[in-house]
């Protein structure tokens, strides 16, 4: 049975993967802002076959919570630790606003780097164990058109790099979640390219087997691999006079 703990796991996509980790009976400590939100997926995931599950409600920008919770969590040994929750920041108005543009790499960044600095300790303490996180694609190449949200997964994928190379003397998996365009509710009411777009079941079953085989880096789902390859070779010179 594992034992899982999931931050900002009310996320669409993160709520897919507890649903298949709780079809083979894995247990839960499930982190996330609303608790009625929590208290619904904390009810689903026990009728789909859990074997127990905790809940904590946090704010992830609230870092003096982070230890009340992570004591809480780690009462017993983990197996997996995911870290889901993100905005989609406004590019637009981040530009008109740089206390909304450090609100923002604050989300999707700092409290980011916050939780895995306290989990790989943790998890290098029990010498075993799998970390994951939900960067994007969009941290592969800043464009014109998300370079706030952009820089930020940016940030959180290159202080994985490192801290991944560290884990990895105590048997410690780090895997680095990049999906590309899923339909949930961070991008409603974006005009999405349908052929792209993938639903939050389809990327997770990706996530749970690359979780599980401790992949490095994942691409989700894969065909993101190779269209993000293209587009870090492009070169500046046309990169920045593309509308992206
Ligand atoms: N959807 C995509 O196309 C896409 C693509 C690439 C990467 N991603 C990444 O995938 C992850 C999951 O997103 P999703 O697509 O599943 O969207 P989602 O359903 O909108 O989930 C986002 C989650 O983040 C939580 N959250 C936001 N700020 C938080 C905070 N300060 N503290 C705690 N929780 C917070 C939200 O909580 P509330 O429900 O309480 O607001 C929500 O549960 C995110 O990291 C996102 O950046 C998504």
């Amino acid at each position: 049975m594992k034992r899982i703990l999931i931050i900002g796991a009310t996320s669409a996509i993160a709520a897919a993967c507890a649903r298949l980790w709780a079809g083979e009976g894995a247990s839960f400590f499930l982190v996330a802002r609303h608790a009625e939100k929590l208290a619904s997926l904390a009810s689903d995931l026990d009728v789909r076959g859990a074997s127990a599950v905790a809940t904590f409600i946090m704010d992830a920008n609230d870092t003096a919570s982070h230890d009340a919770m992570l004591e809480q969590a780690f009462a017993r040994e983990l197996d997996i630790a995911l870290i889901a929750h993100g905005t989609l920041s406004d590019q637009a108005a981040c530009e008109q606003d740089a206390a909304l543009t450090l609100r923002e790499f604050t989300t999707n960044a700092l409290s980011v780097i916050a939780l895995l600095t306290e989990l790989a300790s943790r998890f290098e303490r029990q010498r075993a164990g799998a970390l994951a996180v939900i960067t994007s694609v969009a941290g592969d190449r800043g464009r014109p058109g998300n370079y706030v949200y952009g820089a930020a997964k940016a940030a959180v994928s290159t202080f994985c790099e490192g801290l991944r190379a560290r884990l990895f003397r105590s048997g410690v998996s780090l895997t680095d979640i990049r999906p590309g365009f899923v339909d949930t509710p961070m991008t409603r009411g974006l005009a999405l390219p349908r052929l792209l777009t993938s639903a939050p079941e389809t990327v997770a079953r990706r996530i749970k087997s690359g979780v599980e085989r401790k992949a490095d880096v994942l691409y989700v789902p894969f065909f993101w691999f190779p269209i993000m390859a293209l587009i870090r070779h492009l070169p500046r010179a046309i990169f920045k006079r593309m509308r992206l």
